[in-house]
């Protein structure tokens, strides 16, 4: 559907045209003083210079030329502005546009067109912390936005699961249970189905092989051994991987999908591995590549920068492939696989350097074309109650689980003393409302920005918090469950200030979407709902909805919060949350 500024800008133009002046000058703009109108038109204060009259003589010429059927009041003003709000026939025939076209009309600029959106990144065998909940958390949101807006939207996990963190653990395990099958490089097979280790071990193990290798010199050479041994296909250290794949993976997949986070593509590191021999061999051969201080490297720097951006290093000295190398050979694997129009990256903003020198080296050998839109979106860092990164209290890095679970805990409290649902539905409210205030507290927030996790403030019913956007969606849902059959009457015309004020809130819909898919920014869906709700709250309060006695009246009213809730769940839905049904 076409957006209402489209639309009366184009009648603004038309006017302007009509009466004697350039079109072009029929601008209009939402209005920065709602108190006086909702639309205004400055274009008249431009046009005197040109036209070299006093700017309200033009206003007031243009005004004379609208459409008096789309405005409920036409204004020009001192000096020379030109006031409108919209009349009721308009919004109702807009709102009954918006109801009755799916996705209440947005353009789906994507259509036919393919987005990879790179998130999670959690690293195999280190359980998850509170590091990943962001990436997860925004990325998501991102995906779903892109999807929504016609997007073959391809969410990649891009796992950890091939450096050295794999060496460590096999060597340490070596060290713990030498006589395992695994070690015996005579053995010929088949090995067992069990792992010899459980996923509490796994994390275990992983922790302490770290510390030994920053102590132990002899077990860090052993280490970068097996990581090479390992990535050269030795069979019994392809089988230990799988083990540590398995079970890490399991692991991983019951928090993200409890998260409500899901991915399209569980590729990560290990998946680019095959790609890197060749790609390095060509950038090596048509000289991207040069080397330094033995190592291979593609110089990234450009005349123009501000900062330093060092070349970016594609093989060590020692030969072996690095984290820039794996992203490179991604990209190959993508292009090739997945054909997508654009990329983006979701890592903490520490990362952009890193980001920036990829992005340079993929466009400098041909990966990526010139143009190519790839982006990475660096996120803030998630800080406790004192201002710094969130600890737990004892100062160590709080597991995702934990943190999921203090927040579950504390909202379930909340639902149980509140008595708001029956014994068997308190769980699934409670995951349901817990998780708004976590994703809510994330996403409303700029995401470049650092941000206060502050668990009463984001379970909190009232304020911009997630549970209270939930609340307003419950709160219609009431309603319409017990008004009946809704989901087909017709918009009417606005019958107070206050549905006005809720059609105009929701005409913002589809503009606010746009807003946040061009500026890859979720915080922008949360401020529209913040004032969707504020609107919807408000015209419940000023309006008597179930005890109306005028039908014809009511079903108006019904129809509104019914388009209203549908727009919330929408928002919510590309969030990555829902709403109970009471709370
Ligand atoms: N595993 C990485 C880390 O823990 C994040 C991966 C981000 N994605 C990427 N394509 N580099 O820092």
């Amino acid at each position: 559907m076409e957006k209402i500024l489209d639309i009366i800008t184009a009648k603004m133009q038309k006017a302007f045209a009509d009466a004697g002046y350039e079109a072009a000058f029929g601008r209009v703009t939402v209005s920065n003083r709602p108190d006086l109108c909702e639309y205004q038109c400055n274009g008249a204060l431009a046009a005197a210079k040109q036209y070299k009259c006093a700017p309200i003589a033009i206003a007031n010429a243009v005004a004379e030329k609208l459409e008096k059927a789309d405005f409920s009041m036409i204004e020009a003003v001192m000096p020379g502005f030109i006031n409108l709000k919209l009349s009721d026939t308009f919004l109702q025939n807009y709102l009954e546009g918006m109801r009755t076209t799916p996705d209440f009309g947005v353009e789906k600029f994507g259509t036919g067109k393919t987005v990879v959106v790179d998130y999670g990144g959690p690293n195999v065998a280190k359980p998850l912390h509170i590091g990943h909940l962001r990436s997860a958390i925004i990325g998501e949101s991102i995906k779903r936005l892109f999807k929504f807006f016609g997007y073959n939207a391809i969410g990649d996990i891009h796992l950890g699961d091939w450096g050295l963190q794999m060496g460590l653990i096999i060597s340490e395990l070596q060290e713990r249970q030498p006589d395992l099958v695994y070690f015996d490089k005579s053995f010929t097979g088949p090995y067992p189905e069990e792992a010899p280790f459980t996923i509490t071990e796994l994390e275990e193990i992983y922790p302490a092989a770290s510390a030994k290798k920053k102590e132990d010199e002899a077990f860090a050479e052993k280490a970068h051994t097996a990581t090479f041994e390992l990535q050269q296909g030795r069979p019994g250290y392809r089988a230990l991987w799988q083990h540590i794949m398995r079970l890490s993976l399991a692991d991983m997949r019951k928090i993200y999908d409890n998260l409500n986070v899901h991915f399209e593509a569980w590729l990560g590191e290990s998946d680019a591995d095959p790609y890197i021999p060749a790609m390095v061999a060509d950038m090596k051969a048509r000289g991207i590549a040069v080397q330094s201080e033995g190592a291979w490297v593609i110089p990234v720097a450009k005349e123009d920068d501000k900062k330093e951006v060092p070349p970016c290093i594609l093989v060590k000295s020692d030969g072996s492939a690095i984290y820039a190398t794996t992203d490179l050979a991604t990209m190959v694997q993508r292009m090739q696989d997945f054909k997508p129009d654009r990329m983006f990256y979701i890592t903490d903003k520490r990362q952009s350097l890193h980001f920036e020198q990829v992005f340079r080296a993929a466009k400098k050998a041909g990966i990526l074309p010139e143009s190519y839109l790839v982006e990475h979106l660096g996120f803030g860092t998630m800080n406790g109650a004192d201002g710094k990164p969130f600890k737990t209290r004892d100062g160590g890095v709080m597991r995702l689980e934990v943190l999921i679970k203090e927040m579950t805990d504390f909202v379930r409290a909340k639902v149980v003393e509140n008595k708001i649902v029956s014994d068997d539905e308190v769980e699934a409210t409670t995951q349901k409302i817990a998780m708004a205030a976590l994703k809510y507290g994330d996403l409303s927030n700029q995401p470049t920005k650092d941000y206060v996790f502050d668990m009463d403030r984001f379970a909190a019913f009232e304020g911009n918090t997630g549970p209270y956007i939930l609340y307003t969606i419950v709160r219609i849902k009431s309603i319409l469950s017990k008004y009946g059959a809704w989901e087909n009457l017709p918009i009417q015309v606005p019958a107070n200030m206050y549905a006005k004020e809720l059609m105009l809130a929701i005409t913002k819909a589809g503009p606010a979407l746009e807003s946040a898919l061009a500026s890859a920014a979720p915080n922008l869906i949360c401020a529209y709902i913040y004032e969707l709700s504020g609107a919807v709250n408000k015209f419940y309060h000023e309006t008597r909805i179930l005890t109306e006695e005028d039908k014809d009246l009511q079903a108006g009213y019904i129809s509104l919060i019914g388009l209203a809730k549908q727009v919330l769940e929408t928002c919510i839905d590309i969030l990555g949350f829902s709403a109970p049904e009471k709370m």
